[in-house]
């Protein structure tokens, strides 16, 4: 098939639109639709797909959303790198409300996801790195105020972590805590593609303050007041990503027989 995109952003919490001249695409997987028709316009000179994570409209709060159908979705088009924006709440002392973070790390707190395209045979993908070190690094590279590095929690959500929680999780030594990262980054993994989360921190959880816990209205808040921002590093980090060819994020497959397809290739 054609390549229509090779790159694509999923959009987080408060970011539900990202390109200017988008044309849309309706693609069916065989795991269902997709959160929103699959925008493609261009960015930096490359062709980029978007999607909204949570819908155009929010419609799908985390544990709903079909991760397998939007990765599925994003790599027919024939993207083979993702950039994935997210909000996350802040665990420990190092980060702040408005940092953003390339986490290097990812602990699976989630239940009951369907979380591989694996339904048969003896594939095990290799995910000890569950991020790109190549897009990791544009996006490193993008902005001199980014933060390099941290554990992100995923937990199952909707809801926000209890006080002890969130103290447990900063115990561990984990930085960050997101209700949408697992499966997503595994299931590109699978289907071969460089993916890297950036995160923006919109509140401190329940843990590390002794007032008030999270609430949603802050998250929504602190997003929408560094869009701009997060849209202007994205595009510098698009413009400067690496050819993902011999990545090992997709080499870990070479010469191995999948048990599932690989739409696009
Ligand atoms: N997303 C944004 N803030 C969060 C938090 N505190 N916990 C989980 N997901 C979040």
């Amino acid at each position: 098939m054609q390549t229509v995109a090779d790159v694509a952003v999923i959009g987080g919490t408060g970011f539900y639109s990202f390109l200017t001249d988008a044309e849309e695409h309706a693609v069916e997987t065989p795991y269902g639709d997709p959160v929103a028709p699959v925008a493609v316009g261009t960015v930096a000179g490359r062709r980029v797909a978007f999607l909204p994570r949570h819908g155009r409209h929010h419609e799908f709060p985390p544990h709903r959303i079909n991760q397998r159908a939007n990765l599925w979705a994003l790599r027919s088009l024939g993207v083979r790198q993702v950039i994935a924006p997210c909000a996350v709440g802040g665990l420990r002392s190092e980060v702040a409300p408005g940092d953003v973070v390339v986490p290097d790390q990812l602990v699976d707190r989630t239940s009951g996801r369907v979380s591989t395209f694996v339904e048969t045979g003896a594939t095990h993908v290799p995910f000890g790195d569950p991020y790109c070190p190549r897009v990791s690094g544009a996006l490193l590279g993008a902005a001199p105020d980014v933060k390099a590095g941290g554990t992100m929690v995923v937990i199952e959500g909707p809801r926000f972590s209890t006080r002890a929680e969130s103290q447990w999780y900063a115990a561990q030594g984990w930085t960050l805590v997101n209700m949408t990262g697992h499966p997503e980054a595994v299931l590109a993994r699978e289907l071969r593609m460089c993916y890297s989360a950036v995160a923006l921190v919109t509140d401190m959880d329940a843990g590390a303050e002794q007032g008030e816990s999270v609430g949603e209205a802050e998250v929504y808040a602190l997003f929408k007041a560094n869009l701009e921002r997060l849209t202007g590093l994205l595009t510098s980090a698009i413009d400067a990503l690496p050819d993902p060819d011999g990545c090992s994020c997709s080499s870990w497959a070479d010469g191995l027989d999948l048990s599932y397809e690989i739409p696009g290739s």
